[in-house]
């Protein structure tokens, strides 16, 4: 039996863009995208794919659901290959690329179903079965949403039938990208308890991408983080989290309207001499700063950054230090690496 539900092994994609210069002139720009990413996904995990914006992360799950080419490398699903056995890999595969793509708004949830279940090829009283099983499954029944217009639908209603969806044809192996993306926090905690009970009690393999360490740390198996078009780690969480062992997090409530934060961070990161940081926004114009530092380091960057902050005038509201987290490991692979 296979081991391994998904393996990429090295792959890149460039895409071609045009930049415009002028009114007429345009520059080909050449983004690399991925630039040799490879992991494996256990049968049966739940598995996530973890990096910031602009990672590549969608660019990989295009890649092993068909949906694009890619220009060097191999991966497989369920031991097909994507490229010359890409009917094969659909027929496994349960896709979600975006919550709120390709439904139609003036049908109910449960035709909706009905139209891609044909579409699947399912009909007559398995299609209708089919149905059932899937709106029971993703608790729209249960919210009395099944006859509802899908343009009446919530976004936590619009996610929920887009997992249905996806498990229409009972495939062995789910592929969501940001599945919880926008989503209010129930909704988001029942798509993940969702997810689980299908690897848990389904037997499916799910694999997932996120930028939420939070979420991954709840509910992957094993992560791989990507950044800048590469695999930078490969673990389970603890095992990640081991690597930040000898690290301590400082963390520090600050204000900081949201609308300078990009800049806030360059600046900070200069003041206090250290690039392995995060922020983050909160409610009412404050943000999160963490800082991955060496223990021993926490009393002097913290001197360093409360003089830095009130000489610029920006007010400190609360300082903690503490033992690192998935996303203090994050940030220490991801920020710097650049
Ligand atoms: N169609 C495209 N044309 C040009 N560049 C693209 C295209 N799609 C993605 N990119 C670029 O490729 C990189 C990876 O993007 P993506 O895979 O969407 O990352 P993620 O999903 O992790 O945010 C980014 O720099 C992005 O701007
Ligand atoms: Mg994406």
């Amino acid at each position: 039996m296979l081991v391994n539900a998904i393996e990429a092994k090295g792959l890149v994609k460039n895409y071609v863009t045009w930049d415009r210069r002028g009114f007429f002139k345009r520059k080909k720009r050449i983004v690399k995208a991925l630039k040799g990413v490879s992991f494996n996904v256990i049968r049966g995990e739940v598995f996530g794919l973890l990096g910031p914006n602009g990672a590549g992360k969608t660019t990989t799950v295009k890649i092993i659901t068909t949906l694009l080419l890619p220009d060097e490398g191999k991966a497989t699903v369920m031991g097909y290959d994507v490229v010359s056995e890409a009917e094969k890999v659909r027929e496994v595969i349960g896709v979600t690329l975006s919550v709120e793509k390709g439904f139609f708004w003036k049908l109910t949830g449960r035709e909706n179903l009905k139209y891609f279940g044909m579409l699947r090829g399912l009909k007559g009283r398995e299609l209708d079965r089919r149905v059932e099983e899937v709106l029971e499954l993703v608790g729209l029944k249960e919210l009395g949403a099944s006859d509802k217009l899908y343009e009446e639908y919530s976004l936590g209603m619009k996610a929920r039938l887009a997992l249905a969806r996806a498990l229409l044809h009972d495939p062995p192996i789910l592929i969501l990208d940001e599945p919880t993306i926008g989503l209010d926090p129930m909704s988001a905690r029942t798509i993940r308890e969702l997810l689980v009970k299908l690897a848990r009690e389904e037997d499916k393999t799910v694999l997932i991408t996120t930028h939420n360490m939070f979420e991954a740390e709840l509910i992957c198996d094993h992560v791989a983080i990507i950044n800048d078009g590469r695999i930078v780690a490969y673990g389970t969480i603890g095992e990640l989290k081991r690597r930040a062992a000898d690290r301590l997090a400082v963390e520090m409530i600050i204000a900081a309207p949201h609308t300078i934060l990009g800049d806030l961070e360059a600046r900070i990161s200069k003041l206090i001499g250290i690039r392995e940081l995060g922020l983050e926004p909160l409610e009412e114009g404050r943000a999160r700063l963490r800082i991955v530092v060496k223990p021993g380091e926490e009393e002097v960057i913290i001197a360093k950054s409360i003089e830095a902050f009130y000489s610029n005038g920006i007010k400190v509201y609360q300082v903690r230090v503490h033992e690192p987290t998935l996303e203090d490991v994050f940030i220490l692979l991801t920020k710097g690496s650049k």
